[in-house]
C-alpha cells in the first residue's frame, strides 16, 4: 500500500499541517487539531528518523537541532492550549508560534531531509515511510477519536 519515503511522508504531513494553520487563523477551536498533529508528528519523527540521523557524524547536528526545535515548540504549544483563546493576545501568541514552526518546518524541509536522504538507503526509507503513515494513523485516530482515514489505503 505505501512507497512513500519517510522524508516525503513528513513533508506531506508538514502540508496537512499548514492548512490546520490558516484554518485556526479563521476558527481558533481548531487549534486542539493542530496540537494533536504535531505531537504525533513530533513523537514519530524522532522515533522513525532523528533517532538514527544522530548516529551519523555528518547528519547529528542537524538532526539534534531539529529535536531541541521540537522541545521548543512543545513548550509553546503547551502555553497555547492554556492560554485563555477570548484574550486578543491568544492569536498574537499563535502567530508568533507559527513563525517559529514555519521556520522549523523548512529547515528540516530544505537541510535535513535531503541529508537523510543520502544517509538512509532506499530500502530504509521506504519501510520507515511506511510505519510513520500507519502508525500515524493510529495514533491520529486514537487522539481524535475517529476512524482512520480512508485515503490512507
Ligand atoms: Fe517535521
Amino acid at each position: 500500500m505505501n512507497e512513500i519515503t519517510i522524508t516525503k511522508a513528513l513533508t506531506n504531513h508538514h502540508n496537512e499541517m499548514r492548512d490546520l494553520i490558516e484554518e485556526i487563523k479563521k476558527d481558533k477551536s481548531q487549534y486542539i487539531l493542530l496540537k494533536k498533529h504535531l505531537d504525533v508528528h513530533h513523537e514519530l519523527e524522532e522515533d522513525l528518523l532523528l533517532r538514527i540521523l544522530n548516529n551519523n557524524k555528518d547528519v547529528k547536528d542537524e538532526s539534534l537541532e531539529s529535536q531541541e526545535e521540537h522541545f521548543v515548540l512543545n513548550m509553546l504549544l503547551l502555553d497555547l492550549a492554556d492560554f485563555p483563546k477570548n484574550n486578543p493576545r491568544w492569536m498574537i501568541k499563535f502567530k508568533v508560534f507559527v513563525e517559529i514552526l514555519e521556520h522549523h518546518l523548512s529547515e528540516e524541509e530544505e537541510d535535513l531531509f535531503p541529508e537523510a536522504e543520502e544517509y538512509l538507503s532506499e530500502k530504509q526509507q521506504k519501510e520507515s515511510g511506511k510505519q510513520f503513515q500507519e502508525l500515524k494513523a493510529q495514533r491520529l485516530s486514537a487522539a481524535l477519536e475517529t476512524k482512520p482515514q480512508e485515503s490512507m489505503h
